[in-house]
């Protein structure tokens, strides 16, 4: 899947003659998943029109501050389009158009878009030779640079005015490979394949009763989420949880005991960058499940127990180049515990959470954790969200991977 997939880009077409190579930027983005609304000038119209722009892009293309229909006019939300864009792309700039972005000018709806845009804004300018080596236009670029937007420079070739040099807008495919590496560069995770597993396991005693403990999968389901949203292909092989994940880059396994976990994780291991083991494996199971539900008039039954496969053991033993991240549920000698662990079952990391600590383990939405590694100090963390402890472990994720 492309980087660009559902990623949300305003395009603000200018007047000038590369504005006829924009239906192919919008193309380009549209085949590679994105959704593209596009601004433009009443000046653009003059070169490429509404109607190619908005076939290719399955949007209405807005040209004004609100639009007449029957007598009913409508407001074209300038504010509400600048904030909706994951990024915004002003291709072809004309020198009006960026003097204008320069000095906050807003007299059209692409120029005020511009001002309400809080993404990143790439231009990409256009001109003849000597209005863009012009020193007021140059000014006006440096200022927009310095004001944090992202200058896809003039290339040099011939212009439409017969004249050759510096001028001619990037082309399209150029273009689109420069928004893809700024999307990448936000996605450091970006091709990475991450196993996370969450939730308890159930272990039956007969048809309605089973050994289990109180994982929500809230940790797991965080630690699923901000893996996929920094761009990596995720699976989340959950225990029965409430849990719910969208993400498209998530895909969910559903278990319910040790032995179906255990199987899961072997059958993608092979293909692992990373997995980690957020899930509270039951330790026990009933030596045998019961057909029938046991009768209570039957008195109180022995159970016989055997210990469930230790999965993280088994990833340990068959490991080759996957990072292996355990998690430690501790209540007493968390560290010491922990540490013991993470040499026991050839891990390259472990997460220690403690249910000494208010707010931390099973159920709650926050975690107190420490990061264990091997040969390197802990690192130990105050009580913060879940989602803030899973972009913790994500960051030592993708330091362990820059080490790798
Ligand atoms: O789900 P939540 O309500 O959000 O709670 C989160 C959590 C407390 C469940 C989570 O943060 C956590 O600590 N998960 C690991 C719980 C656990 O089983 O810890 P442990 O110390 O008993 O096991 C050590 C490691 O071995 C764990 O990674 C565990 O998944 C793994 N294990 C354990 C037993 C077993 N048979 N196989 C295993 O792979």
């Amino acid at each position: 899947m492309s980087i660009l997939h559902d990623k949300r880009i305003l395009l603000g077409i200018s007047g000038s003659i590369a504005a006829y190579k924009t239906p192919t930027i919008a193309r380009l983005l549209v085949k590679a998943g994105a959704k593209v609304q596009v601004v433009m000038t009443d000046a653009a119209k003059g070169f490429v029109t509404p109607l190619t722009l908005s076939t290719l892009t399955y949007l209405e293309v807005l040209t004004s501050f609100t639009q007449e229909d029957n007598d009913n006019a409508v407001w074209n939300n300038h504010v509400s389009l600048g904030l909706w864009a994951d990024v915004m792309l002003v291709a072809p700039a004309s020198a009006n158009t960026l003097a204008k972005m320069a000095t906050a000018a807003a007299d059209n709806l692409l120029l005020a878009t511009y001002l309400s845009a809080k993404c990143p804004v790439f231009f990409a300018p256009a001109m003849d030779l000597d209005m863009h080596k012009h020193p007021a236009n140059q000014d006006n670029i440096n200022r927009l640079v310095a004001n944090g937007n992202i200058l896809i420079p003039a290339t040099s070739g011939p212009l439409a005015s017969g004249l050759e040099g510096e001028g001619r807008m990037e082309e399209p495919e150029q273009i689109v490979a420069i928004l893809e590496d700024y999307f990448k560069s936000k996605s450091p995770l970006s091709g990475k394949k991450i196993v996370i597993t969450a939730g308890p396991t159930y272990e039956p005693i007969d048809p309605v009763r089973f050994i289990g403990n109180h994982s929500s999968g809230k940790m797991g389901y965080a630690l699923a989420n901000a893996a996929a949203q920094q761009g990596a292909d995720v699976i989340l092989i959950s225990g029965p949880t409430a849990g719910n994940i969208t993400h498209p880059n998530v895909s969910v396994v559903a278990v319910t005991t040790a032995a179906q976990m255990l199987a899961a994780c072997m059958d993608v291991y092979t293909n692992t960058d990373a997995l980690i083991m957020a899930a509270a494996v039951a330790d026990f199971q009933p030596t045998e499940k019961a057909q029938q539900k046991i009768k209570k008039q039957a008195g109180i039954p022995s159970l016989s127990l055997a210990p469930t496969p230790d999965i993280l053991s088994k990833l340990g033993e068959g490991k080759k180049n996957q990072i292996l991240i355990g998690f430690a549920l501790e209540t007493q000698d968390a560290l010491a515990n922990a540490q013991k662990k993470l040499a026991s079952k050839n891990l390259d990391a472990i997460v220690v959470n403690s249910l000494a600590d208010d707010g931390a383990g099973f159920g709650h939405d926050t975690n107190k954790i420490s990061f264990l590694q091997t040969n390197k100090e802990a690192v130990h963390y105050t009580l913060k969200s879940k989602q803030e402890v899973a972009l913790d472990v994500m960051d030592h994720l993708k330091t362990m991977f820059d080490e790798s």
